[in-house]
């Protein structure tokens, strides 16, 4: 009994000393030196620490195992899987534990062995009596001089092969400001040798900026281009741990990389390892270890140019290297052996080099989803036929690209260090001698040959059509009202003219431009329109929108028109279809785009619009060039008028419109760069009953369908309320909803979601005018947009409180919902991110529930 007492009172004061025990291990440190800081004339010596105030870092004497070399850094306090992240005598450790840490009389932060004399030393000339050093809590050790309170020295500027989240990395050159002297980081010998390694890594801004790791003066790795957003190269920089890097811009106009950690308490830090690799770190807290975030690269590709000039690396294939088309192995044998480093050549010279007179003119050849070859330059060019003539105006330029958030890059000589990326990269246009073009151009002379085989039988049965046509005429001198061109070949190119010469008195609608019964609608001949638009030749094309294309037409007296060819799958007859114009000639609004006129002829129905000069709006927001010119203001102008001009749809018009196919490529911009919706009213004519609510053909976009639409068929005003939500955020961030199909977040909505989420809105806003953009105003906006794409349609405003909240500030606005259906949807949609067309198209509800990730 008494026995086991005296265990339990044993136990309790073992439990006691070892709990003591512990909590003077914690204070430790607080119990040598409690302070974060030293003035000068004061110093540490080798046992005691400084300790940032939020007990983050600590800064002291530190070696390794049993080695008697002691270094002077800093580390994270309290984590025993020491990570040091920056150390002053890298060269020079000393030898014993008799070293200490002061400030000189010359104001300069020295470390001092046992005789005194300095193994480091800031080494600033500036002279100074009253200086301090502060370790601060972001693990920035900061000499100051308190007389003119300025900071003299830091640590953060002086970093060794850790870069830590606020730490700003110069990202000049290029223009020659502030380029390093000095490689930014530099990697230890071993993990148990802070000396300078072998490897060192720095920004590249000689073009977009770049990470790049050089072992010596060879380049060993790289990051891909900055693209505003991502390094475009590194194909796992999408999870959310990668993306707080920023490219700022200081008062002097330089520029600089800083990362900035989602939350302040994480531990995370960048590291570039004595083995060459580049690894981001990140404190896990439960497993009580160092997780690395990246998933590791791809061995086989990732060293810089493994498969040399003109060769792409491609790991998901079993034959690592390829050359491009073109190119074939500068050395068969050695390629062949799995020596790659020679690279691939040219097959044919370009004309541009030889000036030969072979008949071909050199072309591009355009490859997609590459890591963009390495020693780009940037040139201005306002779009991609620009970027293309800078590159052709020079004989020794061999590529060109025109990515999103870079802009016009040219290449000249080798194109180095080309990846394939599945899925992440960009396009390349790769200059090639007309015969190594290969597929593309044989395609087109099939084409050719096709079309003209084609044209010659459509032009025999014409012409026997034309015979037999006229010897009815002839036998039977019956009038032909009522062939009413059913036998009629329409796309009769040659002799449109003639014909409709020959048959104006039985077709009832050759009257040109003539109003109809008072009616802001005209009726066109079919034609007058073939004649206008050159019989709807290519060049006169426009785009192709969801319910047909669209060409460019001019009317004799010179007016410049736009003529939407319907696509045939309406089932209106001519009757019902222009009634259902003249209804919608009715609607007449600023930003809406006018109806001039209709054209009927059998089968085919055209439309008649104002010209629009300045084509569509995704043709502005998702160029990178012309992006440029949709600054703020603009851009805030342009989301006022949709809404309105939605709004008048909606509500204020005499019919009640519901848009369903709200896009940026459905928004025309006039000369002023006002917005003008088009193609309202068309899935009247193309959906059926407005007034029912649900349809069995979906008319839409992905991407813009709301969910109960997209899903279910069901719309109302506020599936369009929807479309313009996502719309809103596409012009807030210059980014195309689908462009997200394939990284972390699943849409433009979920990554919205997840800023919002994060209170990061700020970083949705396209970074060309993120400064330049009034925070409070383009934070409501994203708000507004926010409401609008919420999934439940109920919880959506309507478009009069969309514009309300638009224009006062002062209105409070409801907290939106989680956008579950679409933040965590991808969209399995065909329609790529390069391609510029507008490719909307008609689907069954069947097709439209879109797959889960
Ligand atoms: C200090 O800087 C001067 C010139 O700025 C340089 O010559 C000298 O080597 C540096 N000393 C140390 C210890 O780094
Ligand atoms: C150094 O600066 C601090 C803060 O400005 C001041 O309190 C102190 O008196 C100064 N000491 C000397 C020696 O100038
Ligand atoms: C660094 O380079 C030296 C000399 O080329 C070599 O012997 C050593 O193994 C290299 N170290 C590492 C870590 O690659
Ligand atoms: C940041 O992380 C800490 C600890 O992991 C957690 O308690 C805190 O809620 C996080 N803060 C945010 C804003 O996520
Ligand atoms: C590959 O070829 C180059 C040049 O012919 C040669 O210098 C190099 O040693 C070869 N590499 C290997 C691994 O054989
Ligand atoms: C082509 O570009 C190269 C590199 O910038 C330059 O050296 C050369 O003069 C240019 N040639 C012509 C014809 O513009």
């Amino acid at each position: 009994m008494f026995k086991d007492m005296g265990m339990i009172i044993g136990f309790k004061v073992s439990i006691f000393m070892l709990l003591s025990f512990f909590s003077f291990l914690c204070f430790y440190p607080l119990f040598l030196h409690a302070a974060n800081s030293i003035k000068q004339n004061e110093s540490i010596k080798d046992g005691s620490t400084l300790v940032s105030e939020g007990l983050k870092f600590e800064m002291g004497f530190f070696s390794f195992d049993n080695s008697s070399s002691r270094y002077v850094g800093i580390w994270y306090h309290n984590i025993p899987t020491s990570a040091y992240v920056w150390v002053a005598n890298r060269e020079k450790p000393i030898r014993n534990r008799e070293g200490s840490i002061t400030i000189k009389n010359d104001g300069n932060l020295v470390v001092l062995d046992d005789n005194n004399s300095e193994v480091w030393s800031s080494n600033i000339s500036i002279q100074t009596k009253n200086s301090s050093v502060v370790l601060r809590n972001d693990g920035n050790l900061v000499l100051s001089d308190a007389e003119v309170g300025k900071e003299i020295w830091q640590s953060f500027e002086e970093p060794t092969d850790t870069y830590l989240p606020g730490m700003k990395v110069p990202a000049s050159g290029g223009n020659g400001i502030e380029k390093n002297q000095n490689p930014t980081f530099w990697s230890w010998k071993s993990t148990k040798d802070p000396s300078f390694g072998n490897y060192t890594m720095s920004v590249d801004s000689d073009a977009s900026p770049q990470i790049v790791v050089f072992e010596g003066e060879k380049r060993r790795w790289r990051s891909g281009y900055w693209d505003g957003r991502v390094f475009t190269g590194v194909p796992n920089m999408t999870g959310s741990y990668l993306f707080g890097f920023r490219l700022n811009t200081n008062d002097k106009g330089g520029r600089y990389f800083v990362y900035e950690a989602l939350n302040n308490s994480d531990k995370i830090r960048f590291q570039i390892g004595w083995d060459g690799y580049e690894r981001q770190l990140r404190w896990n807290e439960d497993e009580k270890e160092w997780n690395v975030l990246q998933t590791e690269p791809s061995k086989k590709c990732e060293f810089y140019n493994s498969c040399g000039g003109f060769a792409v690396c491609d790991v998901s294939h079993s034959q690592v290297c390829r050359c491009i088309q073109g190119f074939e192995p500068t050395d068969m044998n050695s390629w062949k052996n799995g020596n790659w480093s020679k690279g691939c050549k040219r097959m044919t010279p370009l004309k541009a080099e030889t000036g030969s007179n072979s008949s071909g003119e050199d072309g591009f050849l355009v490859q997609r989803d590459l890591k963009l070859p390495d020693f780009a330059h940037l040139v201005n060019a306002v779009d991609t036929n620009e970027c293309e003539n800078n590159c052709l105006k020079n004989s020794s330029c061999t590529a060109y690209a025109n990515a999103i958030g870079i802009g016009c890059m040219i290449w000249f000589g080798e194109l180095a260090d080309v990846q394939s990326l599945e899925n992440y990269g960009n396009a390349l246009n790769i200059r090639l001698a007309d015969s190594d073009l290969g597929d593309g151009k044989k395609k087109t002379k099939i084409w050719i040959i096709l079309a003209v085989g084609v044209g010659l039988i459509c032009l025999g049965i014409f012409a026997w059509l034309i015979w037999r046509f006229k010897r009815k005429f002839k036998v039977s001198s019956t009038t032909c009202s009522n062939t009413n061109g059913d036998d009629q070949p329409i796309s009769e190119p040659i002799r449109s003219k003639d014909l409709s010469a020959e048959f104006s008195g039985s077709v009832d609608l050759s009257l040109v431009g003539n109003p109809l019964s008072g009616a802001e609608l005209s009726l066109f001949s079919f034609s007058s329109i073939v004649i206008a638009t050159n019989n709807f030749s290519e060049e006169n094309k426009l785009g192709q929108g969801g319910f047909g294309p669209v060409y460019k037409g001019k009317l004799p007296e010179g007016e410049q028109i736009a003529v939407k060819r319907l696509s045939k799958q309406s089932s209106q007859g001519s009757e019902e279809f222009k009634n259902e114009m003249m209804l919608i000639a009715k609607l007449q609004h600023v930003n809406l785009v006018r109806l001039l006129g209709c054209s009927i002829q059998g089968e085919e129905k055209l439309l008649v619009y104002e010209y629009m000069p300045n084509k569509s709006l995704d043709f502005f927001l998702f160029d990178p060039v012309k992006q440029t010119k949709l600054d703020w203001t603009r851009r805030f102008e342009i989301i006022e008028g949709i809404a309105r001009g939605l709004l008048y749809l909606h509500r204020d018009s005499r019919l009640r419109i519901i848009h369903r196919d709200l896009k940026a490529s459905n928004i025309l911009l006039d000369e002023n760069m006002n917005p003008k919706i088009s193609d309202f009213g068309l899935a009247r004519i193309f959906g059926g009953n407005q007034n029912e609510a649900n349809t069995a053909r979906v008319v839409g976009t992905y991407g813009y369908m709301s969910p109960e639409y997209a899903m279910e068929g069901l719309f109302s005003i506020k599936s369009d309320v929807y479309s313009f939500g996502v719309l809103l955020l596409e012009i807030v961030s210059g980014r195309k909803n689908t462009s997200f199909r394939h990284s972390y977040d699943p849409s433009l909505i979920g990554y919205a979601w997840r800023l919002w989420s994060e209170e990061r809105v700020m970083e949705l806003v396209d970074p060309l005018i993120r400064d330049s953009s009034p925070k409070s105003k383009a934070m409501r906006c994203i708000h507004i947009g926010m409401l609008c794409v919420q999934d439940s349609a109920t919880h959506r405003p309507n478009m009069s409180s969309v514009l309300l909240m638009l224009e006062s500030e002062s209105t409070t606005l409801p907290l939106p919902s989680q956008p579950l259906v679409t933040s965590m949807r991808r969209y399995t949609d065909t329609e790529e991110f390069h391609t510029q067309q507008d490719s909307s198209y008609d689907i069954t509800v069947s097709d439209s529930v879109v797959t889960g990730r």
